[in-house]
């Protein structure tokens, strides 16, 4: 028995290990459960009991230095691949892009407008894009008849004499009514959001745009309150070099009623092809808000008073990024937006 140990002693202390296949050998000769050291361990029964606790330590102490010089050879051998695998990583090889997402230029433009009428004290509202026809139209002060229903115009969802049809809002305006239905004055809020018209779409114009509406509600509230909140609003978003011009329009919901140009920020009001030579933007309509879109809402005109905006977000974006077609906005083509990460 003892001279089989010092035999497999031996053995183990001269086998070599220099890869993973002579790793793999060692272990299955001497390691396994049918191993060298294990039959060795078998054959202790059969030795006197009086040597036995001799030989089982001899044998432990075998077992033992064979696991550590597999453990010692094993990490070696690893560290050695390892290198290796870390040299054969090209460093000269051009890296992987990551494409990384942007914010869409619409988005971009309406969250400065936003931000710019949130300092003022706006809160922002907003309501569905499939809407009651009543919100669009009726509580809004449009007469039955008005152009504005026809099918031309109007996306209808539902279309049934008599009832409340449900279509695709045509304007951000029938957000006053739902806030206005909902709060009591002071009522300060924006309503930014997607539109819907049925158009012939072109480089100027299509199906689907965005637009930012504007209500304010309290007492006394006048005209020159819209004049001073348009300037101010024009001013940050434009420049403060920007000069306004409001011109006599009319809405159904307002009374009196407003366009507003700013002078053209592309060529500084002299003149260019995007202004049509004239010098003014057209950037919003405004006005008053009519006693009878008050009253519809359950509002007493003779307390309250009140002034709206409606403007459009899209043609502004387009001016700002210099896009000359429209349908560039809404066709989500990576090409054209990932011209505008930061
Ligand atoms: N709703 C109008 C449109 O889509 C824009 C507008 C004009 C909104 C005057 C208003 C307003 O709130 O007072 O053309």
């Amino acid at each position: 028995m003892k001279n089989s140990i010092e035999t497999l002693q031996q053995e183990i202390g001269a086998f070599a290990i220099e890869n993973a296949d002579d790793l793999e050998a060692f272990r299955l000769r001497f390691m396994v459960r049918k191993g060298s050291i294990a039959e060795l361990f078998n054959l202790l029964k059969d030795a006197p009991s009086s040597e036995r606790p001799v030989y089982g330590q001899l044998l432990n102490q075998l077992k033992q230095a064979a696991e550590k010089k597999y453990d010692v050879a094993k990490k070696s051998i690893e560290a050695v691949t390892s290198g290796r695998r870390k040299q054969q990583v090209d460093l000269t090889l051009p890296g992987r892009n990551e494409y990384q997402g942007s914010e869409h230029p619409v988005q971009k433009t309406l969250g400065d407008m936003k931000q710019i009428f949130r300092a003022m004290g706006f809160a922002i509202a907003t309501g569905p894009e499939l809407e009651r026809d009543s919100y669009n139209f009726d509580m809004l002060n449009f007469p039955a008849n008005h152009p504005a229903r026809d099918m031309q115009d109007t996306f209808f969802v539902t279309l049934n004499e008599d009832e409340d049809n449900l279509l695709l809002r045509t304007h951000t305006s029938p957000v006053q009514i739902r806030v206005m239905l909902e709060e009591k004055p002071p009522i300060r809020v924006i309503c930014p959001g997607k539109v819907y018209r049925n158009e012939a779409i072109s480089a100027r114009s299509y199906c689907v745009f965005h637009q930012l509406e504007g209500l304010y509600i309290d007492k006394n509230v006048s005209f020159a309150d819209l004049k001073a909140t348009i300037y101010s609003f024009a001013k940050q978003m434009f420049g403060s070099n920007v000069q306004l011009r409001f011109r006599p329009s009319f809405f159904p919901f307002t009374e009196p009623s407003a366009e507003v140009d700013v002078t053209c920020y592309l060529c500084g009001g002299k003149g260019c092809r995007v202004c049509k030579q004239s010098g003014w933007l057209e950037i919003l309509g405004c006005g008053m808000v009519h006693p009878n879109v008050l009253r519809n809402c359950s509002i007493d005109p003779d307390e309250f008073s009140g002034f709206a905006f409606g403007m459009g977000v899209d043609r502004t974006a387009l001016l700002r990024y210099k896009i000359d077609d429209i349908r560039l906005l809404f066709e989500n083509d990576v090409r054209m937006l990932e011209q505008f990460s930061q």
